[in-house]
């Protein structure tokens, strides 16, 4: 008996149960396009044929009612609208966060933690951008989508089902389809499934949005949150869907019919193989300090993100500890907030002095009455530039409020006019660099001023600091005051010179005896052998801290490759916008860097991402693409084979391809590969030549 579409007992006649095969690979087909469309960002058809099998999709079901089923990618567009929004009871209380404003408070709050954790127990953590959106409960019975909520009050919120099924990002099977042939991922679906996720939409959505609604007199929104919210707020499902709502999810709320996870971050990993968006800048960490140092750098040096966020979540990994770990009123305690926009107070400002920074921009800074903001005392803070001096008026002598957040530089935010005695001076940026004197210029279009002279011994004190510094090569005894004595010196006239300073040299320095060289020789030696990540750190590329780099050493793996990155190369990766992306491309094009380039290499530095000895390494270079079953691994394992082989594997058929593996029952990639001339192996053949590349015979289990 052939299965009926709905499952009950009655039988199809053939030819509708052709028809009924046919709606459901193009489904598959049109499941697997929307996910590379919207959650990997890396269409494989043009829009012409995504729209063609939607439209066969919809004509088949409009001419076969009986086949149509709530969770059919047509089911986006929106369906009836609705009285009101019905309330649901979460599965279990939507908790909130507790917030840290600063190093003091995150510390602090993993001090209360390690109290409470069972002895013996080496706690991991996981960081996430906290995305600035409306918090959305999603739930799956049997890998279908069945209701959507709202948080509401954390107990009960509102069911926006009809509304999130046009979020093209939300899987409405899991789990999706990881081939144009409706291939599913081989993972285990419980048989109920809640997820917690934010619903958002990027900045120039919303700003494209808006600028619409102006141009047609309509209403416009105040924020992105805010309109996101409202779209899902609309009664007509139809509304929603014309709106660009996306979607991260971050959080498995509840799980049935599978073991529980033990670790968020496997938790994460596995919602990826079900098709969820997980944020790429999600991070594992294994010691608390290493959470610490990512999160001030990621204050200080914020990723160019197309969308809002406000802080960063840091969370215990263990996940099996949250339970017992428990909560304060709303707030669990494995996890904190780490925000930005943090504490104020009020001081005098005594006066403005301007530092030359590693890239010779001109900052004004804040020299006040010492004031407490945050359990931490102040007494400089950064005035920005000096248009944000004339904008909000900012004399020296006034009374001005001084903000902390997170660790970042504290900033003066406003002068308090009504307290002015009339004895206040304003301040004009210098016509000349106060450390050597040359012209300061401020470009087209800039807010910044410049020292025009490239060899302003202030530039390179900066840099060498910030080369040296703890978040890049970590060169302990090379801080500020060194990098001043030994470029005064003459010992130290780019970057790479660090590398060439001599016992004899140093002897020479006012203040330097044998032991101090030594120790300074000795942590420069070491800082050779720093992963990649924080040489690209140190090199100081304007926009690329500590996260970027590390994107950057992951993505490129080597100096070299990221030398010769295209623009367009570096805009493809998530975190990198068009600001970083060009800033990078000019950075390398610099004859003056090449050089430096050139002479860290010749010194030793290493310049690439360590890889595995080539002989663990035998497929590297190679692609592979796989069509049909395989008869000793499924296609996750085969995936998993490849790469730890050092080989890569991809779902289409190119001229990039090296191999195109065929199991039983090939489909049109054979053909495809045919027509290219790309080579094919059975699956023998290709344990074959994993052997004769020095491979091991069978995947381990
Ligand atoms: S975890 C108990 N993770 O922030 C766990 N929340 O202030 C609580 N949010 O209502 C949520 N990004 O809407 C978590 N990566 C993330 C988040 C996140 C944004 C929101 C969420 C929550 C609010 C708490």
């Amino acid at each position: 008996m052939v299965e009926s579409a709905r499952g009950s007992s009655e039988t199809v006649a053939p030819d509708l149960e052709a028809v009924r095969r046919r709606i459901e690979a193009l489904r598959r087909a049109i499941e697997y396009h929307n996910y590379r469309y919207y959650v990997l960002d890396a269409p494989e058809i043009p829009d012409s044929v995504y729209d063609a099998l939607f439209r066969e999709l919809l004509a088949l079901e409009e001419k076969y009612p009986q086949f149509r089923t709530p969770d059919s990618p047509t089911q986006r567009v929106g369906g009836a609208p609705r009285e009101e929004f019905p309330k649901v009871r979460h599965p279990v209380p939507m908790l909130s966060l507790a917030n840290a404003f600063n190093e003091a408070e995150l510390r602090s709050w993993y001090q209360r933690l390690q109290k409470l954790l069972p002895p013996g127990v080496q706690p991991a953590f996981v960081v996430e951008p906290k995305i600035d959106g409306l918090t959305v409960v999603l739930h799956y019975r049997d890998g279908r989508f069945v209701l959507g909520a709202t948080r509401g009050d954390g107990l009960e919120g509102e069911d926006i089902t009809p509304n999130l099924r046009t979020v093209k990002q939300l899987p409405l099977r899991l789990p999706v389809p990881r081939q144009e042939d409706g291939t599913l991922p081989q993972v285990p679906v419980p048989t109920y499934l809640v997820v917690r996720g934010e619903a958002y939409v990027r900045r120039a959505d919303f700003e494209a949005f808006n600028e619409e609604q102006r141009r047609r007199g309509e209403r416009t929104f105040a924020n992105p949150r805010n309109f996101a919210a409202g779209s899902l707020r609309q009664l007509d499902p139809g509304v929603t869907a014309r709106r660009p709502i996306r979607l991260w999810v971050y959080q498995v709320v509840l799980v049935e019919g599978m073991a529980p996870f033990t670790s968020h971050w496997e938790a994460l990993q596995y919602l990826k193989t079900l098709g969820f968006p997980v944020n790429p800048l999600t991070r594992r960490f294994e010691s608390f300090e290493a959470v610490v140092q990512y999160c001030l750098d990621f204050v200080q040096n914020p990723p160019d993100l197309e969308y809002d966020i406000d802080g960063l979540v840091i969370k215990l990994d263990n996940m099996d500890l949250w339970e017992t770990l428990g909560y304060v009123g709303k707030d669990p305690r494995w996890a904190i907030a780490f925000k930005v926009g943090g504490e104020e107070a009020v001081t005098r400002l005594l006066d403005i002095t301007v530092q030359v920074g590693r890239t010779g921009v001109l900052t004004p800074v804040a020299q006040l009455e010492p004031v407490q903001v945050g359990g931490v005392v102040v007494s400089r803070a950064t005035l920005h530039n000096e248009d944000y001096i004339i904008e909000k008026d900012i004399r020296i002598g006034d009374h001005v409020i001084v903000q902390r957040a997170g660790e970042v530089i504290p900033q003066v935010v406003r002068p308090l006019p009504e307290l002015r005695t009339g004895d206040e001076r304003i301040w004009r940026m210098p016509s000349r660099c106060p450390v050597c004197g040359a012209e300061v210029i401020r470009p087209e279009g800039e807010v910044a001023y410049y020292c025009v002279n490239s060899s302003c011994p202030a530039q390179l004190i900066r840099s060498v600091q910030w080369f040296a510094s703890k978040g890049a090569m970590n060169i302990e005894g090379l801080g500020i005051r060194v990098a001043e004595q030994l470029v005064a010196e003459g010992l130290i006239r780019d970057l790479a010179d660090i590398y060439y300073l001599r016992l004899e040299d140093l002897l020479r320095l006012e203040g330097w005896k044998e032991k101090r060289a030594r120790n300074l020789l000795q942590a420069i030696e070491e800082s050779k052998e720093r992963p990649l990540w924080r040489l690209i750190t140190g090199l100081g590329i304007k926009f690329v801290g500590q996260v970027t780099a590390q994107t950057l050493a992951a993505t490129f793996r080597s100096i070299e490759r990221l030398a010769q990155a295209s623009e367009e190369a570096l805009l493809a990766i998530e975190g990198i916008g068009p600001k970083i992306a060009q800033s990078v491309v000019t950075w390398f094009r610099q004859p003056q860097n090449q050089k430096v380039l050139t002479k860290l290499r010749q010194a030793g530095v290493r310049m690439a991402e360590e890889t595995p000895a080539p002989e663990a390494q035998p497929l590297a270079g190679l692609t592979f693409v796989i069509t049909g079953t395989l008869a000793t691994m499924s296609r996750e394992e085969a995936k998993t084979f490849i790469e730890s082989l050092g080989g890569r594997v991809t779902n289409s058929v190119s001229r990039k391809t090296s191999y195109l593996i065929v199991g039983e029952n090939p489909g049109s990639k054979l053909q495809k590969a045919r027509q290219l001339g790309v080579p094919t192996l059975s699956e023998e053949a290709f344990f074959r030549l994993v052997r004769e590349r020095g491979g091991p015979s069978v995947p381990n289990p």
